[in-house]
């Protein structure tokens, strides 16, 4: 009785109080977002789904949803507070300069402005209404590719500094009779494995403490799907990611009343920041894109985002290459090198990337326990310097790359007798390594010099550098700099420098492509991704593993930034392990003179057939057809934009008797009218293939009924192209 007069009460206030409400809509393509100013100026998320035809009936949304009370009335918020009426997981907590900890923020005004390159940016001022406390919420929308990002600026005008002690990119909130949550966890050489369970009521919360390798045990991407696990084609899920290479926090709070709230940002474990007065402290962007029509138009969405506007030149040429890490390791001197160039052009890659081991004299790198910082050509293994390899390199008509780990040090070196006081470490307890080394203090303008020069230098000195992979094997032990005074800015103050250097470098070389590793996948992020051309998924390069995880890596990232190597890694033939990594980008890490007469051939031809279908892997529309995780064969269609052309890559991912393509495989993409035909390329030396190549069929029969690859234990990969006749 009591609670239904209350929730009487509580409907009329509701419906008057509603007709005065003003809405902010944010719409792309298929979504829309709905924020809504109430009487009292709070700014509230009303709706985050599937556009609706006719634009007024959003105001109806609310009333339809009888859930339990909001006592606080703010769980919806836009942007939460604390300290004041607030009873969940806030966006933002502060102290202010007299020391109070509560924060209201109400809604002063808004600006919607269409940028150069077509997105659309919208600034909403929030201030409090006793403190002269504000925050800008930023939502810059992608209307084509339903994308938003965004982020906060946080600024005050109190007599004295402010702490923020949390401070969040983006708070959404999403009504659902259900959420699923696919995260990713990992380690070294283990990338991406994905996890989805069901959101129970509470919080679930994805982080990392790591703060360089960031990644390493825990990506900040995640899907969540919304009334049922979502499917390639079928469901509503959103994908979601920190555009930040640093400690990330993203909270996922099932509330008292069903809905769930997303709150994402900067990790603020030890990170309480100090903000002067006028001061404005600008949060990483927080990325999500909405499906309503499954994973796959979610992944594709997401794809092409990152090559229009956020991966540097994604939209541009790439080099294949021969890397010479698992061919020598730390073992090669200038005759072996040259000999590994001569072989990138027998190979018939465009580039030769001469990876860790270069450098280093007082301390030579000959291992992974000395010489790190000492960016000198080690003399004994390089007399002649890198000009001389540059040169050979030109000479064979390849073009020449080096490796880098700018960022760190190792104890053993002359750069750590040098400048002890520019390394991360507590002045007072024993030094901690991961790989025998220690990461350098970039919030140190000196240290951010250093690196800089050393990037820059090899440029200066070294004639055509034309490619840089840069490392970060390092996690961040003893988090403290000795050159900065209060330690809680720490953790952002080191990638503020990051980010600062690699926009100097940028700014100085804006081409140069720049492969960005981390032990492998540690530091693979939209933040980082807007300086590197490409990124390494894994130091796992066995091509079955690989299936997985470059299935998983495209649900975010385009083909085209994916890096794939073929090595010694994993017991199958060469033909599969070059089928997989192309793919992505493609490169190789083998000894190209021990290979045989027929793998050498396939090789070479593989790599020709790669450079006439590339376009269409970086630049088409990915399609995923089989899921390794649920058949014995993976397969992935890459489809030209007109419709005209596509190559699809099929293998056996199940070794057990009878495993292989029983029934056909559905394609997606195609023109239901056009006529197609398919052939198979990529065959190795002296074999024929098992597929009808003269039939054709149309669109429609390929989408509808599908197409057999012939995969079985004896054709374990099979490359098909398809085009319209
Ligand atoms: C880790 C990287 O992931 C490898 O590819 C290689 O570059 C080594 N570092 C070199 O030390």
């Amino acid at each position: 009785m009591i609670k239904s007069a209350f929730s009487f009460i509580f409907l009329i206030i509701y419906n008057v109080a509603f007709g005065s409400d003003t809405l902010i809509p944010i719409i792309t393509a298929q979504n829309a977002l709905i924020l809504r100013i109430d009487q009292k100026k709070n700014l509230s998320t009303i709706y985050y789904g599937k556009k609706l035809a006719n634009a007024t009936e959003y105001v109806l949304i609310p009333q339809a949803y009888r859930q339990s009370i909001d006592y606080s009335e703010v769980a919806n918020a836009a942007y939460t507070t604390s300290g004041s009426q607030n009873l969940l997981e806030p966006a933002i907590t502060v102290t202010h300069a007299d020391g109070n900890n509560s924060l209201n923020l109400r809604y002063v005004n808004h600006e919607q402005k269409k940028l150069e390159n077509g997105a659309t940016l919208l600034t909403i001022l929030l201030k409090d209404p006793v403190y002269n406390f504000y925050v800008t919420l930023c939502y810059k929308s992608y209307f084509a590719q339903d994308v938003i990002e965004q982020w906060a600026i946080i600024k005050h005008t109190e007599k004295s500094n402010v702490l923020l002690q949390k401070f969040a990119s983006a708070n959404l909130h999403i009504k659902a009779k259900s959420f699923w949550l696919t995260q990713y966890h990992g380690d070294w050489a283990k990338e991406m494995q994905s996890e989805t369970s069901k959101l129970t009521h509470g919080i679930k919360t994805l982080d990392s403490k790591l703060g360089t390798r960031a990644n390493l045990f825990q990506p900040s991407v995640f899907m969540v799907s919304l009334e049922r696990p979502a499917t390639e084609d079928e469901g509503t899920v959103l994908y979601g990611s920190l555009e930040y290479s640093g400690n990330f926090k993203t909270d996922f709070e099932l509330d008292n009343q069903n809905n769930l709230r997303i709150v994402s940002g900067i990790n603020n474990y030890a990170s309480t920041y100090t903000l002067k007065p006028d001061e404005e402290f600008t949060t990483p962007a927080f990325l999500h894109t909405l499906s309503t029509k499954g994973k796959g138009a979610a992944s594709r969405n997401l794809q092409e985002w990152a090559r229009n506007y956020k991966i540097l030149n994604g939209n541009e040429n790439r080099l294949t290459l021969l890397n010479n890490w698992e061919a020598t390791y730390f073992d090669f001197n200038e005759s072996k090198l040259k000999e590994l160039i001569r072989d990138t052009r027998k190979l018939g890659v465009d580039l030769f990337l001469l990876d860790d081991g270069w450098f280093a004299n007082k301390y030579p790198r000959n291992g992974d326990v000395a010489g790190l910082g000492d960016w000198a050509p080690n003399q004994k293994k390089l007399p002649n310097g890198i000009g001389t390899l540059v040169k050979e390199a030109t000479d064979n008509k390849v073009k020449f790359g080096i490796w880098i780990e700018p960022e760190m040090v190792n104890p053993k070196s002359e750069l750590y007798e040098q400048h002890p006081d520019w390394v991360v470490k507590q002045p007072n307890r024993p030094e901690h390594y991961f790989r025998n080394q220690l990461v350098l203090d970039l919030c140190n303008p000196q240290v951010q010099d250093f690196v800089f020069n050393t990037v820059h230098n090899l440029f200066i000195n070294n004639g055509d550098i034309a490619y840089i992979k840069w490392d970060c094997n390092s996690v961040i032990y003893n988090a403290h700099s000795s050159y900065i005074s209060n330690q809680s800015h720490f953790y952002i103050e080191y990638m503020k420098g990051l980010y600062k250097v690699l926009k100097r470098i940028r700014e100085k070389h804006p081409k140069v492509p720049m492969m960005l590793c981390s032990g492998g996948g540690g530091r693979v992020d939209y933040g980082a991704l807007q300086y590197f051309t490409e990124f390494w998924p894994s130091d796992n390069t066995d091509p079955l593993e690989r299936i997985f995880m470059q299935w998983e890596y495209s649900y975010f990232y385009p083909a085209i930034a994916t890096a794939n190597h073929v090595t010694d890694w994993g017991k199958q033939p060469i033909k599969f392990k070059t089928d997989v990594a192309m793919m992505g980008k493609l490169g190789f890490d083998i000894v190209v003179k021990d290979l045989s007469k027929s793998d050498l051939l396939y090789c070479q031809s593989a790599i020709r057939h790669y450079n006439k279908f590339k376009d269409i892997v970086w630049f088409g529309t990915q399609y995923r057809l089989s899921n390794p995780t649920e058949a014995d064969v993976a397969s992935m269609a890459y489809i030209n934009n007109t419709k005209t052309k596509g190559v699809i890559f099929n293998y056996l991912v199940n070794n057990r008797y009878g495993a292989g393509s029983i029934y056909p495989i559905r394609l997606k993409g195609l023109d239901r009218q056009k006529k197609y035909k398919i052939t198979e390329i990529c065959l190795y030396p002296e074999t024929r293939s098992a597929i009808d190549e003269e039939k054709v069929y149309t669109g429609d029969f390929l989408m509808n009924i599908g197409f057999n690859p012939m995969i079985n234990a004896q054709r374990s990969s099979v490359i098909l192209s398809i085009e319209q006749i």
